[in-house]
């Protein structure tokens, strides 16, 4: 019979890989990362995987400093004989760069993605950040799946708050917040998005009055400077709504924005457990258990 893949964890994403094996029984393999004085990486792979498919969970915020020993981690296993390798990354980075906004700009989404095809042979994620591209398969070559936490924002939702309306900070957060309104039998406001600059974004006034005695709940895949939920954050009380509850897949977080975000007026923010933070609210280890099957052939 065909052994189970092994599972390793890289960079603190123990949480989750415990849950999976916990709920699947896969084993979990050994793997240490040595720094040198030079700060070089070798990877130490103790467990036998001759053979066998091997998994890798990655926690990828902050990625630059990561990209290096994932890499090497992946040669070594297989190198030592694995018979495929697969990637779990629960948030995946550089999706946000998917065109040359000024004239002789990289386009990191499409390059990482052909590095990252040359080293696994499957790709499993959550809501990965698809703009202007439509899907992983339009920059990934190996099976590349994408899954969603909308179900499970949406049962988060139907326990917290009695008497919600959804708000979309821009068109991108339109294919969650709509799901997620659809799911809850609940209405939904998308907002328009003016970014300005890293920290700056401006969003239009929606027609609220209807609203009033609902809580809003602003959902985004990412919140990274916070600015966007910020800006919507103060709209909102102006026009008397309210506090509202922030929810977000993918806890980034940069800087002060999760007190920047507080202070600002949120009444809760609630966000995936994607990237570990304080903020985790939403378990999503049993959505990665029930897909990891599909890793090889999405
Ligand atoms: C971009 O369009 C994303 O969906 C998020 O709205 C954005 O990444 C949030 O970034 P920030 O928290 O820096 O405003």
């Amino acid at each position: 019979m065909k052994q189970s893949p092994i599972l390793f964890s890289l960079f603190g994403s123990t949480a989750i890989t415990k849950a999976i094996h916990a709920e699947l029984g896969f084993d979990i393999g050994a793997i240490t990362l040595h720094q040198f004085p030079d700060n070089e990486t070798v990877i130490k792979i103790d467990s036998l995987v001759h053979d066998r498919e091997v998994v890798f969970i990655a926690n990828l915020e902050q990625p630059n400093s990561k990209l290096l020993p994932l890499l090497f981690a992946a040669e070594t296993a297989r190198d030592l004989g694995a018979s495929k390798i697969g990637l779990i990354v629960p948030y995946l980075p550089y999706m946000r760069q998917d065109k040359r906004f000024h004239s002789g700009e990289s386009i990191t989404s499409k390059y990482f993605a052909t590095l990252i095809s040359n080293y696994f042979d499957g790709l499993l994620t959550i809501d990965p950040h698809l703009h202007r591209w439509h899907s992983l398969s339009d920059i990934y070559s190996i099976p590349a799946k994408a899954v969603h936490a909308t179900e499970s924002i949406s049962s988060w939702i139907k326990k917290n708050v009695p008497y919600p309306v959804l708000i979309g900070p821009d068109a991108e957060s339109s294919q969650w917040v709509s799901e997620i309104a659809r799911t809850i039998n609940a209405p939904f406001l998308i907002l328009e998005k003016v970014r300005k600059g890293d920290n700056l974004v401006e969003t239009s006034i929606p027609d609220v009055a209807l609203y009033q005695n609902h809580t809003p709940i602003l959902v985004d895949d990412i919140i990274s400077t916070a600015a966007t939920m910020i800006e919507t954050v103060i709209h909102l009380s102006t026009l008397k709504m309210k506090a509202p509850v922030c929810i977000g897949v993918h806890a980034l977080f940069s800087g002060n924005a999760y007190g920047d975000l507080l202070k600002a007026g949120a009444e809760q923010i609630v966000t995936c457990n994607t990237i570990v933070h304080p903020s985790n609210g939403i378990d999503m280890s049993n959505l990665i258990s029930k897909s990891i099957n599909t890793l090889f052939h999405a």
